[in-house]
């Protein structure tokens, strides 16, 4: 169990995460048009909010963990006061153009379809959801007793789970581009080709139909 403070401290201290954020930021800023509102779904300590809202994007964030929110409130004091953060109690409680969360927020999730079902409610037509994801192929994982005992699992049902890490579900991409209708088009998946054995976060975009 860490407290808010520890993870945003490691997460700011590990070059590989960085080189991740950073792509990430930079793909979602490169998608959302100028001034376009956001919400960081499973904001963490913040960390991309300001980012966004540095760019001139209105964003709400949504954060369950008492823990982080305590220090998303230190860390986004400033726009917070401004109103250019605003968190919300409930994900739903905004209308957005895009829906981002980084960093494996989506393995939390049980039941993606009722995620896509409950998003479509706060994103227009044409906007987006960006989300990093565990790579459930990344070949680095392959050493691990779990992740081959759970390959098969992963080609015939698309998903898994494993029990000691027990709120993380592992999800092919085609799942979630399944769960994700009628709302939400599958648009890229990034990064492709050779990249899905070597890296270990997967960005899936998806676009609201
Ligand atoms: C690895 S952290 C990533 C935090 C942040 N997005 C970042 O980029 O640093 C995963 C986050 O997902 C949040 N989370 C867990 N279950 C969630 C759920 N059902 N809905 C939204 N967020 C959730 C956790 O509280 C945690 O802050």
């Amino acid at each position: 169990m860490h407290t808010g403070a520890q993870y945003h401290d490691f997460m700011l201290g590990s070059a590989p995460d960085q080189r991740v954020r950073e792509r990430f930021q930079k793909t979602a800023l490169s998608l959302l048009p100028a001034g376009a509102t956001v919400l960081d779904f499973g904001a963490g300590t913040g960390i991309d909010a300001r980012a966004y809202a540095a760019q001139g994007h209105p964003t709400y964030v949504y954060e369950p963990s008492d823990a982080m929110r305590d220090y998303l409130s230190q860390h986004c004091q400033s726009e917070i006061a401004q109103k250019s953060i605003v968190p919300v109690a409930l994900p739903l409680a905004c209308d957005v153009h895009a829906v981002t969360a980084n960093f494996a927020v989506l393995n939390h999730i049980v039941d993606p379809r009722q995620l896509f079902e409950d998003l479509s409610h706060i994103v227009p037509s044409g906007g987006f959801v960006l989300a990093s994801m565990l790579n459930p192929y990344y070949l680095g994982d392959a050493r691990y007793r779990w992740w081959r005992a759970n390959a098969w699992k992963l080609m015939r049902h698309g998903r898994y789970a494993i029990e000691s890490e027990s709120r993380i579900h592992r999800f092919a991409p085609r799942l979630m581009a399944r769960a994700a209708l009628p709302h939400f088009r599958f648009e890229r998946l990034m990064p492709g080709g050779l990249g899905m054995a070597t890296q270990l976060y997967m960005f899936l975009l998806f676009r609201r139909t």
